[in-house]
């Protein structure tokens, strides 16, 4: 979310909350409906379709067959207008909370889906990049280098770590496939509030920022651009784009710090599989639960 564009959320730093066992049963649902929200959108991602239809889908699945609140839906950080709909839909150069409406996909076109569902007052946030039709070579390897980003971020995540070491696992990731890391909104934690201390910034130094414990629970969302990294906010106060007009992507997963690691909590049957650098890794924070054996 917003680090330095509307600035309030910068000037203060609280430390993040340590979610009790109970806590983190109700995060673990909550994490666990906003995937599937993903997985149901799946098959309608198609050349044709608007992104407000895609709204209107998720929005009705959420609230009839799920029994979630859509969090966006007229959230209003300070400096916000309300957010107008119940998911985000960043289309190509756009790079996060695109608004949705009557924009026809076309084949080619690369999509951010982002949802974040409030289930019994715990919020589960997570997004996947998607492709309407066959995309181009690059913008496929853009996405595909974002989500390798995010799982970067993710292993880098371990009781005794630095919040710092999730950004400085990310960047030179990002930058070595001459590809540059959005600065000015990160992930975040999150709880029974959607966005929560701490930021989560998807750059920076090993090492630095505040240590993990376990029990917090954050975003690793990293906003990756084909171009330069600059943004501009458009004239509805909410979307973001590139300033270049190069492609954009992000994936995000909510994710809880373990006594050995991390557990990602945003999974559901069609989430896609973790790269190999995770599953075939031998760091501790790797060998974990169900939830990241089974993606
Ligand atoms: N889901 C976004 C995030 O990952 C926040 C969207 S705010 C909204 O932090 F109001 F645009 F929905
Ligand atoms: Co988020
Ligand atoms: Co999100």
């Amino acid at each position: 979310m917003d680090l330095l564009g509307h600035g309030p959320m910068l000037g203060f730093s609280m430390p993040a909350a340590i979610k009790t066992p109970a806590e983190i049963d109700g995060m673990r649902i909550a994490g666990r409906l906003a995937a599937e929200v993903l997985d149901f959108i799946t098959p309608y991602v198609v050349p044709g379709v608007t992104t407000g239809e895609l709204d209107r889908l998720c929005h009705e699945y959420m609230v009839d067959v799920q029994g979630c609140i859509p969090a966006p839906l007229n959230y209003a950080p300070p400096g916000y207008k309300p957010y107008p709909k119940a998911i985000c839909t960043s289309v190509n150069h756009q790079v996060c909370h695109g608004i949705p409406g009557p924009r026809v996909l076309k084949s080619g076109d690369i999509v951010n889906l982002d949802i974040t569902v409030i289930k019994d007052g715990w919020h589960g946030d997570t997004s996947r990049m998607y492709f309407a039709g066959e995309p181009s070579v690059a913008a496929r390897r853009l996405c595909e280098v974002t989500y390798e980003c995010m799982w970067k971020g993710i292993l880098a995540v371990r009781p005794g770590g630095h919040l710092g070491d999730v950004g400085a696992a990310i960047q030179p990731y990002a930058e070595r496939h001459g590809f540059s890391v959005v600065r000015e909104f990160c992930g975040h934690g999150i709880g029974r509030r959607f966005h929560e201390e701490p930021q989560v910034l998807h750059y920076g130094k090993a090492g630095t920022l505040e240590p993990l414990v376990a029990g917090m629970i954050f975003t690793v969302e990293p906003m990756i651009n084909a171009g330069r990294r600059e943004i501009r906010e458009m004239a509805d106060g909410w979307t973001i784009v590139t300033k270049d007009h190069s492609l954009s992507a992000q994936w995000e997963h909510t994710v809880l710090v373990t006594p050995t690691g991390f557990e990602v909590l945003t999974v559901s049957a069609l989430t896609p599989p973790a790269p190999a650098f995770v599953t075939q890794s031998t760091s501790p924070s790797a060998v974990q639960p169900a939830s990241v054996a089974v993606v």
